[in-house]
């Protein structure tokens, strides 16, 4: 991608007072010496407080919200409660919500549609499980579930996207892609984006790669050609490690 490296911080359903201001402190000290742009995503209740407390060096995102207006939805929270908060983005189609939530990829599409229709930039999560990597069909999801994207916004709207390749056998597990494997599998999603929207988006939209990105691994997976940033989970809980990933912007 041609924009800025990215880095986002998803910090999952993890935390507490206690913890989320000690690591709001660490995120502070830290200093952030490469160009990138950075995106913390707290837990939806602490959004206000990590808000109030956090260095602008930080932008904010929440993990997920509603597909449409707000209403008679319990539990949910609208795109537009976002933007009226201040909140610029917001994670969609994380393979946890996809996996325990079934949100599939035409929900996940209309979510990013309406979403930016309220002014909110997307980090749009794509990505195979084990399985599916084992059977050969790795790009055949991704596509997949780009094309759910692809149908519900225009091609202008994709500057507002960020698109996270997260292999979920990657998530969580310690078992992070190669440069090589992840390398592959961005260039490949490239090439559907410039078949499926146009070569000027294809060679402008940002891909994360997200899975066990840690300080240590993090140097090589950014110097990948087709690796425009991260999407971090257990390592952005440590203030100190994230600030590190987000440094090997390149
Ligand atoms: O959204 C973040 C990803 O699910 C990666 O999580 O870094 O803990 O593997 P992880």
């Amino acid at each position: 991608g041609t924009g800025r490296f990215v880095v986002g911080g998803n910090w999952k359903c993890n935390g507490n007072t206690a913890s989320i201001q000690k690591l709001v402190q660490d995120l502070n000290a830290g200093e952030i010496t490469a160009d990138v742009e950075v995106i913390c995503a707290p837990p939806m209740i602490y959004l206000p407080r990590v808000q109030s407390t956090l260095d602008r060096k930080y932008q904010l995102s929440a993990q997920n919200c509603w597909v449409g207006e707000g209403g008679a939805f319990t539990g949910e929270v609208a795109a537009e409660m976002l933007a009226d908060n201040n909140i610029p983005w917001v994670i969609l189609g994380h393979s946890e919500r996809r996996a325990l939530l079934g949100e599939s990829d035409e929900f996940i599409g209309q979510k990013v549609a309406y979403a930016i229709s309220k002014g909110l930039s997307v980090m749009a999560c794509i990505g195979e499980t084990l399985e599916e990597r084992e059977r050969g069909d790795t790009l055949n999801v991704c596509r997949r579930q780009l094309q759910a994207i692809v149908n519900c916004i225009s091609p202008a709207d994709w500057a507002k996207v960020v698109i996270a390749y997260e292999p979920v056998w990657a998530i969580g597990t310690g078992k992070v892609a190669t440069p090589v494997e992840a390398q592959e599998t961005h260039a490949g999603i490239r090439k559907y984006m410039a078949e499926a929207v146009s070569p000027a988006v294809a060679s402008a939209v940002r891909i994360q790669y997200g899975g066990s990105v840690n300080a240590g691994n993090c140097e090589e997976l950014a110097r990948c050609e087709d690796i425009d940033g991260f999407l971090v989970g257990g390592a952005s809980l440590d203030g100190a490690a994230f600030v590190t990933i987000c440094n090997s912007a390149r």
